[in-house]
This record gives C-alpha cells, structure tokens and sequence, in this order.
C-alpha cells in the first residue's frame, strides 16, 4: 500500500486544466511560429505559470479551504468522542476521516454509491458534470482511512443513497455530508430527507456543507423540510465562499 492519501478534486479543476493545456499548446505555436530563443524563452515562462496556477496554486488553496470548512463543521458539532456518526456522499472520506479522528469510543460510517467514474460517461452526463469528484471509490477511501490509521473508527458502505438507506431507525447522533445533497436528483430529494430523519436520534444534529442554490437546488428547501419536523436550524454563511454554507439542524426530543 502507497502512502499518498487522495482525496479526489473536482471535475471543475479538470476542465481547468485543460484549458490551461490549450493554452499551452497555443503558445507553443507562437514558438513554432517565432522560431527563435525569444520563443523558447517564452514557452518556458508560460510553462512556469501554467503549473503554477492551474496546478499547484488550485490545489493548495482547495485543499486549504476544505480543511477550514471540515473543522468548522467539527466545531458546529461538539462532539464528546463517543457518537455515531454517519457521512453521507462521503466520497474518498475526506470529511468522514478528519471527523473519525475526533471520536475516539465512537464509529464513522461514510457511505457513497461509489461509482460515479463509469455513470459519467452514463446518459447522467449532465447531472455527474455538476458536481462530482474524481478519484471517489471505495478502495481510494479505504486507503486514505488506512493511511491516515483510522481503519478502527470507520467503515465505509457502498449504496445508493437515492432508494433507501440501509440503515435501522434513530442510529446515528450526527448525520453529515458534504456536497452531497445537491447531487440528489429534484424529485428524490424529500424522500432522502425523509431517510436522514429516520436514522438520526432524537437530540442529533445534522451538518451539511452544500451550496446555497444551484440550478434546482436551494438550501432554503432543507431548511423548511426541518423546521416542519420541528428541528432547530441554522444556515451559516461562509464568508471565503459567498455561495456555499453550513447547515445545522437539531432534532428536538419532543
Ligand atoms: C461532490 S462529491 C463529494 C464527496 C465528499 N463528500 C467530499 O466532500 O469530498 C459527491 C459524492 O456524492 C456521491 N453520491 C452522489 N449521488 C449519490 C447517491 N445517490 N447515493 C450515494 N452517493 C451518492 C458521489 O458518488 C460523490 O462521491
């Protein structure tokens, strides 16, 4: 087993990418065309800001604010180190192992259908394009679990989270998940609400990072969904990241 961790990037960074190649390419044209060490000199300089901001300056800052929005949502949810915790989407367990290190008597299940690399290039296509990770499989965030010696805090299930979820009534003190709910088609969506209510205890809490709209997705429609379940909510704005948020619920022992 390899020590690198990885915990999957966005399909956005690939498209990224590949316009910075184009643009790659485009130069080494103008080279091509210029013939001379002037050329080369500027292939050279444009093949330094290349690498720089499509690809180390992009995964630098990515990584650094996914590790601010995991640990505001670690402190949003003030564990004492004995809960059960369920991540749904967890993807390659980025959000599910930094919480499994937090509790040490308790148990993270992350939970993904793990198979968006071949629906991709599915009739879906559109619906993946959105949003979906690169690098999100079952083996990958078992790995990172491994790597990072959380192998004995958390399990990982492969399901799709759209028909049911396999799980038994009022199990979980906290439900998570982290760009995931948005991934849910229109029409499922109350139907997985419905599923997170049921798993979680009475006094759970819920914490989502999600955006706050996009195409036909709203947080405000989650918000509504639980206070009619009389929960307690909150939408906490990020302040680094104008469209995107924390949701907080809290289920009410009534
Ligand atoms: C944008 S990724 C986020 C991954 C992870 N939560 C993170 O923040 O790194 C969305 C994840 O949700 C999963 N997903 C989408 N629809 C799902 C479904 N119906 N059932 C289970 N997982 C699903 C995808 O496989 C993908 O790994």
């Amino acid at each position: 087993m390899t020590k690198d961790k990885m915990y999957g990037f966005p399909i956005s960074s690939v498209f990224f990418q590949i316009f910075g190649f184009i643009f790659l390419l485009l130069i080494l044209f103008l080279t091509f065309i210029l013939d001379s060490l002037i050329g080369s000199s500027i292939v050279f300089f444009f093949i330094l800001i290349f690498w720089y901001i499509f690809v180390f300056h992009f995964k630098q800052r990515f990584s650094t604010l996914r590790n601010k929005i995991l640990q505001s949502m670690i402190s949003l949810a003030d564990l004492n180190g004995s809960e059960k915790i369920l991540d749904l989407g967890t993807g390659a367990g980025y959000v599910a192992i930094g919480f499994s290190k937090v509790v040490n008597s308790g148990l993270v299940v992350g939970v993904d259908k793990f198979d968006q690399t071949t629906s991709i290039l599915g009739s879906n296509f559109f619906e993946e394009l959105k949003i979906n990770f690169f690098g999100n499989s079952l083996n990958q965030a078992k790995k990172n679990a491994y790597i990072e010696k959380q192998s004995n805090q958390i399990m990982f299930v492969k399901s799709d989270l759209k028909h049911f979820f396999p799980f038994s009534d009022e199990s979980f003190h906290v439900i998570l998940s982290s760009q995931f709910l948005y991934c849910i088609p229109t029409k499922k969506r109350d139907r997985v609400l419905a599923e997170i209510n049921r798993v979680l205890k009475p006094e759970g809490k819920l914490i989502f990072f999600e955006s706050k709209k996009y195409v036909n997705w709203d947080i405000a429609h989650v918000e509504q969904y639980f206070n009619k379940l009389n929960y307690e909510t909150k939408i906490h704005s990020i302040y680094y990241m104008n469209n995107k948020c924390i949701f907080y619920g809290y289920k009410k022992n009534s």
